[in-house]
This record gives structure tokens, C-alpha cells and sequence, in this order.
């Protein structure tokens, strides 16, 4: 369920009608619905009650700090995975107590950067990175927290390139040697070894991929406390999925995901640590777009949209689906057209939808594509010299830009030219 919904003819992010932003801060931009990501928040929060838990979000999903702030003054913790995002985290007033560090390829001087400043707990990925841990802790005189993440080698079935529970995936260590690993662990003092951590993949549809990656952390804790390691803390992941099309998809919903985790791990007295991202962002967020040119072509029209693939990657990157929505409501009985819905930058992979049925659009119409609140900004560029679009944060009937667009001055002056030119 999201709050961007049509009301007298016109689509409303909230209480503020979209056209209205539109024309505030022009197009295109993002704009994310402070009630959806509370709510979605919520839920998660809430599948949990009744298990010592932390909501550890995701914050790759979408990271301004206005959306980190709604949600830690809930309540939630982050999940980060680079020293930007612990930064940018600590910026927006989360505790390094509720922050906890994934990723695998962390540096030394992320670690450093965590460890002085405060951190629940690391998620190691590797034992080369284990012993860099031990090393910055011991120089730093602290006892570093950690979890080990382990590979279950488990099929989460969804994209190729979101997919990381398999074997062949670069993420965790097998599952097959955390005995080991967890002992080389313990014998480094400057760790201290909390608990387990695993995470499979993106976009789940199914809860049968969670069930056997649960079910073998289970096993796995109960053989790594009868090897002496206290395991008190498990960190599930992220990973559920959600509805992009409104018609048919329903994945499971986290109430469903909280059940399924208290009855594969409830029994083993745990804390219990989740990372959701896409479910808490996705439907929280709409990328609005202005039609710059209706074309005809061969045998199919066009419409030129003012986004782009740099604004929204996901189509060309993961062939995603985004439902496309036209910001005035399509009169009752309007007959829908097929478009091809493409943005200006000069590859044919910048086409957000094929033959997508839409109501009769013209130049100036306005378009939102929905569930692009997460992986939708945090992974735009400036290709094509594209200035970055604006974020926008709905409240009720308040809207704030939470990031401006940036002057063509402002991109052009970071570059520098070297004195010999
Ligand atoms: N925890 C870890 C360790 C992760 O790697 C991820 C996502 C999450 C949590 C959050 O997963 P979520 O709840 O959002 O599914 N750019 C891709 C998705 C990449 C996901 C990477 N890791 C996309 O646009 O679909």
C-alpha cells in the first residue's frame, strides 16, 4: 500500500497534489511519501514484536537524510556498507550503537572510521578482512563486535544480478567452513563474536528461499554454541520483495516473514536483526517525468520523456518493470495507446517500457513511474552531463526538497584543468 493515489482527476503524493511540486521545483524529480515508509517501517516492526529485534534498513535503498531521520525517529537502525553511508547515517543523528556495517570489501580506514566512532557490530565477509578488523581494534584498543555472514548456498530466485545466497556469488563464506572460520574468530582478540548474519538476495517473491537459508542458520548456531561461541545476535538480511505491477504480484507480506523467522529461529533465544531496503523505500517513492516530445515512428509511437536512464537505472540495468501512471487521471472509458516510454540520452538501453499502454499523451503531460523510491536516486548519475534530479519529501500536506537540483555551474565547476592545458 503506498499514498500516492488519484483524487478529483489528479494524482496526490499525500495530500499535495504532484502536478503542484511539479511546478514548484520543475521536473524531473523524485518524490518519496513520509507515511508510506513510516508505515512500511511499521509492519516490519511489527511482524517482530515479541522477539528482541532491530529494523536495520537498508539505507543503498534510497539514503537522503531526511528519509534516514523519519525512519530512525521510529525507531529503525541502518544497515550501511561504506563509510559514505556510515557518515552520511551518523549525519542524519542515528547512534553508531544502531548501525550496523555489511559489505564485502570493507578498508581499513572504513573500519578505523567505524570502530572510533561507534558501531553495534561489523558483518565480516571474509577471513582476510576478519584479520584487518582485529588488526584496526587491536591499534585502536577496542574489542570489536562482529557477526560472521555465511553463504548458505541457497537459491533465492530472482535476478541474476540481485541474487547473492549461491555458491558462486562473491558474498559470505561458505557455510561448509563457518566451523573453521568462526574458530580463527575466536582466537583473535581484538573480535569479539556475537552472532551469525546471511542474506540471500533481492526482490524475494517466495519465502521458500528465507526457509532454508533460516533453517541452516539455525543448525548453525546451535553447532557453533555446542564449539563455545556465545551466538546471541542474528542478522537475517533483507531481500523481501514487493509489488512493481498492481495487477497480479503479491509477495509475501512481513507479518507472513516474521512468522516464518520466529518459527525457524525463535526457539534458539536470539536477537533477532533484520535489513530491509526496496520494501521500506520502493513504494514509498515516485520518479516524475514531463513529456518533451511525442514521435511517431515506424509501425509505434514515442514518448520522449524529460528522465532518463541516469535518473532510473533499473529498466535498462535489471530489465525492471515500473508501472507508469499519467499525473491526470485518464477520464472513465479513455482508450489506452501503446508507447514506447524512452528518455533523451543517446543508447537505445534508455527505454523505461515497450509498447506500454498509457491514455493519449501529449507534450507538457506529466508521467510517474511508481515503486521508484528505492535504487531509484542513490543510483543516478550525471551521464551526459544530466544534473542530478531533486529529492522531494511529502508530509501530510507539507512538501520539502530534501536535495535541490544542482546548477549546470555547480557540475561543471568540479572539474579542474591541469596547469600545462
Ligand atoms: N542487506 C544486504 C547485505 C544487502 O546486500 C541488501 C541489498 C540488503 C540488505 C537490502 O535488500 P532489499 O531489502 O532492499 O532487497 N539495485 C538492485 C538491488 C540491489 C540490492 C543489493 N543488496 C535493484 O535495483 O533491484
Amino acid at each position: 500500500m503506498d499514498h500516492f493515489l488519484y483524487r478529483d482527476g489528479a494524482l496526490y503524493a499525500e495530500d499535495v497534489p504532484v502536478s503542484e511540486i511539479a511546478a514548484s521545483v520543475g521536473t524531473p524529480f523524485y518524490v518519496y511519501s513520509t507515511a508510506t515508509l513510516l508505515r512500511h517501517f511499521q509492519l516490519f516492526d511489527d511482524a517482530l514484536e515479541g522477539t528482541e529485534h532491530l529494523v536495520c534498513y537498508a539505507m543503498k535503498a534510497a539514503s537522503n537524510q531526511a528519509i534516514l531521520r523519519t525512519l530512525a525517529q521510529a525507531g529503525a537502525g541502518m544497515d550501511v556498507v561504506s563509510e559514505g553511508e556510515y557518515r552520511r547515517a551518523r549525519a542524519a543523528g542515528v547512534p553508531g550503537e544502531k548501525i550496523v556495517f555489511s559489505g564485502v570489501g570493507k578498508t581499513a580506514q572504513e573500519i578505523r572510521t567505524a570502530l572510533s566512532e561507534g558501531i553495534r557490530q561489523f558483518n565480516v565477509e571474509s577471513e582476510p578482512e576478519m584479520e584487518v578488523i582485529n588488526a584496526v581494534a587491536l591499534d585502536l584498543g577496542v574489542v570489536a563486535p562482529i557477526t560472521v555472514r555465511v553463504n548458505p548456498d541457497v537459491d533465492a530466485k530472482t535476478h541474476a544480478k540481485i541474487a547473492t545466497g549461491k555458491s558462486e556469488n562473491k558474498f559470505g563464506i561458505p557455510i561448509s567452513r563457518a566451523s573453521e572460520v568462526y574458530a580463527h574468530a575466536a582466537s583473535l582478540p581484538g573480535l569479539e563474536v556475537i552472532g551469525i548474519d546471511v542474506h540471500i538476495g533481492s526482490q524475494l517473491t517466495e519465502l521458500e528461499p528465507f526457509k532454508l537459508a533460516y533453517e541452516k542458520v539455525a543448525e548453525l548456531t546451535e553447532q557453533l554454541r555446542s564449539e563455545g561461541h556465545n551466538i546471541r545476535r542474528l542478522d537475517l538480511g533483507g531481500g523481501l520483495g514487493i509489488p512493481y505491477t498492481r495487477s497480479n504480484e503479491a509477495p509475501p507480506l512481513p507479518v507472513e516473514y516474521g512468522k516464518l523467522i520466529k518459527d525457524t529461529l525463535g526457539h534458539l533465544g536470539c536477537e533477532i536483526e533484520i535489513e530491509p531496503g526496496r520494501l521500506i523505500a520502493g513504494n514509498a517513492g515516485l520518479l516524475v517525468s514531463d513529456v518533451i516530445y511525442v514521435k511517431s515512428g515506424e509501425g509505434r509511437d514515442f514518448l520522449i520523456v524529460d528522465a532518463a536512464m541516469n535518473d532510473l537505472i533499473r529498466p535498462a540495468m535489471y530489465e525492471a518493470h515500473h508501472d507508469i501512471v499519467a499525473v491526470k487521471e485518464p477520464a472513465p472509458g479513455t482508450e489506452m495507446q501503446p508507447y514506447d516510454i524512452v528518455g533523451p540520452v543517446c543508447e537505445s538501453g534508455d527505454t523505461f517500457a515497450k509498447q506500454r499502454n498509457m491514455p493519449p499523451l501529449k507534450s507538457g503531460d506529466l508521467i510517474a513511474f511508481r515503486s521508484a523510491g528505492a535504487y531509484g536516486a542513490v543510483m543516478s548519475s550525471e551521464y551526459n552531463t544530466r544534473p542530478l534530479i531533486p529529492e522531494v519529501l511529502v508530509n501530510g500536506d507539507q512538501f520539502a526538497v530534501i536535495r535541490p537540483r544542482p546548477t549546470f555551474d555547480e557540475i561543471i565547476n568540479r572539474d579542474t584543468i591541469p596547469e600545462w592545458l
